[in-house]
């Protein structure tokens, strides 16, 4: 019997962990009273410190976080000394708030879960050392995280999903193709060849001075374009999705970049503005960027779809495609993800927006799966570093562009 309601799986707001921290989850078994295994979540990869504690029913017992994005939008992009410092200040209130709001003490722990892969090396060494203090201190298991794994495995916290099921990765630092066929038991099916679309609308972001835009001062560039885009039209400036001739799986976003870096150029002299100042076009720009990323994303996803179902990796009906990562909380990229879905007869499926980005709960997740399926599980930290680069599972990229496959072409009208 649960003697604990278990209302909200996680918060509307980080903030309102204070209130459903008090929530403890207890079983009462033939009159025993045993309770949930509990995992600390700690994530520091880029510039976001967060926390959080989960247990291995997927209720989120509290949580905290201490986004760097203002900071770093003044210094024009994420600064490494910077964000260390930042997480050198913050880490140890946010995992003192993440522990309060879930009115446990460390040593009710399960384990202790931390990001050590990919990342900002200065970052992520800033968490680590912090987790393996408390690890030591309270002779906790540690179980390390693929900060991409843990996007990936998001979204079987908030929905039933079985392995396996395909996943599109989209953040500032990567962009994936992945068949994820168990916790920690990937085929890699394609990659960005330069940047990720994220770091790619930053950038434009940037160029078009969005943080002096009063509506977007404060927005995360990928997340000022959408808001400027529902202004603009999309098609008053055609741009061709890149790699249109590739017929592999692999991501490109840099030609992008410069093709629109070339357009603000030619639109400044046209208007005689200074570089600094917002274009009129500005919402247009936006608008044309965000659908030509959201062609690419789809193009390649929908033939990864296709390479797994004529290799039998995936159903031919009801597979699921998830897609994660901060780019995925664009409702127009999902929206146009839907059409490739809709055409394969796949159900997409999305963490909700503040899963997407970088947060402790797919951190503290990721190490309930682990401990579940008995992976990676360490009771000795001596050997641990953390690897600022590290690919995710097993690479068939190649095969998949030998197969060369055609994708029939859709209409991508939103
Ligand atoms: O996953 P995430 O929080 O951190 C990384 O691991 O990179 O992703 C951050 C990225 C940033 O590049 C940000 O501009 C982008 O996600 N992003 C968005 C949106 N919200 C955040 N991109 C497009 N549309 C959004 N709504
Ligand atoms: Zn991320």
């Amino acid at each position: 019997m649960l003697i604990v309601n278990k209302t909200a799986r996680f918060f509307s707001k980080p903030l309102k962990s204070k209130v459903y921290g008090l929530l403890r989850t207890f079983h009462v078994h033939s009159g025993t009273c045993f309770r949930h295994k509990l995992v600390l979540g700690i994530e520091t990869s880029c510039d976001d410190t967060a926390a959080a504690v989960v247990d291995e029913t997927g209720n989120v017992l509290g949580e905290a976080i201490h986004s760097q994005t203002e900071v770093h939008l003044k210094t024009g992009g994420i600064v490494p000394p910077v964000a260390q410092q930042l997480h050198r200040e913050n880490i140890q209130r946010i995992v003192e708030e993440t522990l309060s709001a879930s009115s446990i003490s460390p040593s009710d722990l399960s384990a202790i879960a931390t990001t050590i892969k990919p990342g900002l090396a200065l970052s992520l060494g800033v968490g680590l050392a912090f987790s393996l203090q408390l690890v030591n201190q309270f002779k906790k298991p540690f179980v390390p995280i693929h900060h991409m794994e843990a996007h990936a495995l998001t979204i079987r916290l908030t929905n039933k999903v079985e392995f396996p099921f395909l996943v599109l990765l989209i953040s500032g630092g990567h962009c994936l193709l992945a068949l994820v066929r168990g916790v920690s038991d990937f085929l890699l099916l394609g990659k960005s060849l330069d940047i990720a679309p994220g770091d790619m609308l930053d950038k434009v972001a940037r160029r078009l001075s969005l943080t002096k835009h009063p509506e977007c001062s404060t927005m995360s560039g990928g997340k000022a374009i959408e808001h400027l885009a529902k202004q603009g039209d999309k098609g008053h400036f055609t741009i061709n999705p890149p790699m249109q001739n590739a017929k592999n799986c692999n991501f490109s976003f840099s030609g992008l970049q410069h093709i629109i870096d070339k357009l603000i150029r030619h639109k400044e002299k046209e208007e005689g503005i200074e570089k600094g100042q917002i274009l009129s076009s500005a919402a247009d720009i936006a608008a044309a960027v965000q659908h030509t990323t959201a062609c690419h994303l789809a193009k390649r996803t929908h033939r990864a779809i296709v390479f797994c179902k004529q290799r039998d990796l995936l159903p031919p009906t009801n597979a699921v495609l998830v897609v994660s990562g901060g780019v995925a909380s664009n409702l127009y990229i999902r929206r146009v993800l839907e059409i490739v879905a809709n055409a394969t007869q796949c159900t997409l499926l999305c963490p909700p927006p503040r899963l997407c980005t970088d947060n402790g709960i797919m951190i503290a997740w990721n190490g309930i799966e682990r401990l579940r399926a008995g992976l990676g599980i360490l009771h000795d930290v001596e050997d641990v570093r953390y690897e600022p680069k590290c690919p995710l599972g097993v690479d068939i990229s190649k095969e998949v562009a030998d197969a060369a496959i055609k994708v029939p072409l859709l209409k991508m009208t939103i």
